[in-house]
């Protein structure tokens, strides 16, 4: 399993090119399940829940391919198996996101149970819930999810979340392209990757609107077709760009964003003490202010609050900032592991239940740490990057899974960080217990 040696002290300095949404780019991938005829997505991020992705579509029958690095072609006109194997479910829970297009175009969709996570209890009752509301049947065998729709198809309903779900807003929204009628979801994600989707399913003919905000309407449609979309930039990696320029004491220009998918990362980035400058409509310029970081609460909360995805790195950045940070974890319980390896390097932070207090500014000191999940790795270069002496990061392949050749990039900008290779690529099994977190 490959490794990070990262040497900590150099101020960042210099441009880096944000990549595309991989939380955009699963579902946009799964809703080619949807039509025969050919889905072109543009600007990919090149990650591995993305290959993962590729291969539950190829595993089913759906052909792919690569005309450029960033965009693939997908053609899902001969489905095979209506079914997302456990292999691959068990390391990416977003392989439900097939659920949704393979009941509406099939009648028949079989998906393994999402197994235990690292970031908490990750159920999807409220898909499956959803799904039983447009008149679908759902049950259990050995361990897969088992759906199957009336023999004229899905009928459109009002569905209500009692909690709102990305992904099952996402799953939903697909499922009721194809069915009869009109589908209301209520109390809908509004995260810009959600309103990435209804762009893509509109499209390729979908009648949907009102993505972005809680109520989203469905008129259901007798049949998709292809589309070419371009997928919106990562506004996760955005963060964490502006989270290293910060903490190193750099100086960096972020390039080919959405500052607009960001307001309420950059509005607690600047109440902190992190000068972030709005360039363009995609470019930031982001530094330390003058006066330095001081502490700031934060609380994570669904969009467009500050986003769960932003916590790890949020807290990196607390131990480096005068004065106590209370983190309020609203959406996940248990996302705390990154506290435990921060603490190794240093770092004051006392964690109960929901609550982690950051007592700050202390002294990172390098140590051997272990990633354990996509963004709690995040955090983990973060302090790397800003400790005194060397840190080794361990099982890198969380990070692997959501942040484009990340040690590329920092390295462009002036970090000392290398990929220690213990093997050609993890094996996808080994991400077992990173079970579909982020
Ligand atoms: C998505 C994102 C992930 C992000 C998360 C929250 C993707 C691929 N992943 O994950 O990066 O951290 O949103 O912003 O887009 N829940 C239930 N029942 C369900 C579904 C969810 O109780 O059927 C709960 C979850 O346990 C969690 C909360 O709802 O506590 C939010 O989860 P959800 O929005 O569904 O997360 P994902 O869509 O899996």
């Amino acid at each position: 399993m490959d490794k990070f040696r990262i040497r900590g002290g150099k101020p960042l300095k210099g441009r880096v090119t944000i990549s595309g949404a991989k939380n955009s780019a699963l579902p946009c991938m799964a809703a080619a399940i949807l039509t025969s005829e050919d889905i072109t997505l543009h600007n990919l991020p090149y990650v591995r829940d993305i290959i993962t992705m590729r291969r539950l579509l190829e595993d089913i029958g759906a052909h792919v391919l690569t005309p450029e690095l960033r965009t693939h072609k997908i053609s899902a006109a001969h489905i095979e198996l209506q079914a997302a194997p456990y292999d691959l479910v068990k390391t990416m829970r977003a392989s439900v996101l097939a659920l949704g297009p393979l009941i509406a175009r099939f009648g028949k969709a079989r998906v393994s149970l999402p197994g235990g996570c690292a970031i908490g209890a990750r159920p999807i009752d409220l898909h499956l819930a959803g799904l039983t509301k447009m008149g679908a049947e759902v049950f259990l065998e050995a361990g897969d999810v088992i759906a199957r729709a009336p023999e004229d198809g899905l009928k459109g309903a009002e569905i209500s979340f009692e909690k709102i779900s990305v992904t099952g807003t996402e799953n939903l929204m697909m499922a009721a392209t194809l069915a009869h009628g009109r589908t209301v979801i209520n109390n809908a994600a509004r995260e810009p990757e959600v309103k990435d989707l209804a762009e893509l399913l509109n499209k390729m003919g979908a009648r949907v609107r009102g993505a972005g905000t809680p109520t989203i309407q469905i008129e259901g449609v007798e049949g998709l077709s292809g589309a070419q979309h371009t997928i919106i930039p990562d506004r996760i990696e955005t963060g964490t760009f502006i989270v290293a320029a910060a903490i190193t004491n750099g100086e960096l220009e972020i390039k080919d964003c959405n500052p607009e998918h960001c307001n309420r990362i950059i509005g607690k980035l600047r109440e902190v003490g992190v000068e972030i400058e709005e360039v363009n409509q995609s470019t930031l310029h982001a530094r330390r202010g003058p006066r330095g970081l001081h502490a700031g609460d934060l609380r994570t909360e669904p969009y467009p609050a500050f986003p769960t995805d932003m916590q790890a790195q949020y807290m990196a950045l607390m131990t480096q900032a005068t004065g106590h940070s209370v983190i309020t974890e609203t959406v996940f319980e248990n996302r705390y592991m990154h506290a435990s390896e921060l603490q190794r390097m240093g770092a004051r932070i006392q964690v109960s239940h929901d609550k982690a207090i950051v007592d700050g500014p202390g002294k990172l000191i390098g140590a051997r740490v272990q990633a354990s999940d996509l963004r709690a790795s995040a955090s983990l270069v973060l302090a790397g990057l800003v400790a005194d002496g060397e840190t080794t990061i361990e099982r890198v392949y969380h990070i692997d899974r959501g942040y484009e050749k990340i040690e590329t990039k920092l390295k462009a900008v002036g970090a000392d960080i290398e990929r220690i290779r213990e093997s050609v690529t993890a094996p996808l099994s080994s991400a077992r217990d990173d079970a579909a977190t982020a």
